[in-house]
């Protein structure tokens, strides 16, 4: 049986005076909640503090972003190792907002995958198709390639450490949800595809789903059988609809 998790993408969003009663009201709630795991991934430059405020209370925390070069001469970057350091679990990768703004390649999510679990933490894959390769029933195509490039150069059994979040781009932001039927069709594909390597590791693995999530659709999502959670944009930045979908998560065991 797997775990449900519900992790908040802030993105580009938070102040130091703000976050501190978001986590803590996340933090509260979360405590209460059985079957969930909730992270939380600020921009990095607040990183260290919500690790602070987060102290015992059984949040993970999640960087939104990696280098894909080790330590060095790379200005700007922030290296895997470095989010270890900060106390990060996981590492968001892939994410259709770094790859159509900021160019990201397959190449390079995949590079940048390998070097997050060489530091010891979890990669959350970011997969999904836009809104014309949808209408251009492409979307099946595109997400098994984005994930064959990560099982092709890291193996199959890498995703025994990741998680994998289908996020279709044309819900992002946009208040249009996948329908949970529509959710569910790719999240089943996605399964079924790692499925054909390994079993053990498509039973285990966690497939969220991301795009437009809030209290009142969460619970539908959360009942499907490959639906094992959520990747939360907007709605995490606000602490009664954040916790009301990691409640939904955790009734829906
Ligand atoms: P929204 O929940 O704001 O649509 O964002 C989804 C997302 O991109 C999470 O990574």
């Amino acid at each position: 049986m797997r775990r449900k998790l519900v992790a908040g993408n802030w993105k580009m969003n938070g102040r130091r005076a703000t976050n501190i009663g978001l986590v803590q009201a996340v933090s509260d709630a979360a405590r209460e909640l059985e079957g969930v795991d909730v992270w939380l991934a600020p921009p990095a430059v607040y990183l260290l503090q919500v690790a602070e405020l987060m102290q015992g209370g059984g949040l993970g925390l999640v960087a939104q972003n990696a280098a894909r070069e080790q330590d060095g001469a790379f200005t700007g970057e922030i290296s895997a190792e470095m989010l270890a350091d900060a106390g990060c679990r996981a590492v968001l990768v892939g994410h259709s907002e770094r790859r159509s703004l900021y160019g990201e390649t397959d190449a390079a999510v995949a590079e940048k995958f390998a070097r997050i679990q060489a530091a010891g933490l979890v990669p959350v894959l970011c997969v999904g198709e836009a809104l014309a390769e949808r209408e251009a029933e492409q979307t099946v195509a595109v997400v098994l390639r984005q994930l064959g490039v990560v099982i092709d150069a890291c193996g199959i059994d890498a995703l025994e450490r990741a998680v994998v979040a289908y996020e279709p781009v044309w819900a992002i932001g946009t208040g249009r949800t996948a329908s949970p039927g529509q959710a569910q069709e790719v999240h089943a594909v996605l399964r079924a595809e790692v499925a054909r390597y390994s079993g053990a590791v498509a039973a285990g693995l966690r497939i969220l789903y991301g795009g437009s999530v809030k209290a009142a659709n969460a619970a539908a999502l959360f009942a499907e059988a490959d639906i094992d959670g959520a990747l939360v944009g907007g709605a995490s930045l606000s602490a009664d609809e954040f916790v009301a979908i990691a409640r939904a998560a955790s009734s829906a065991r």
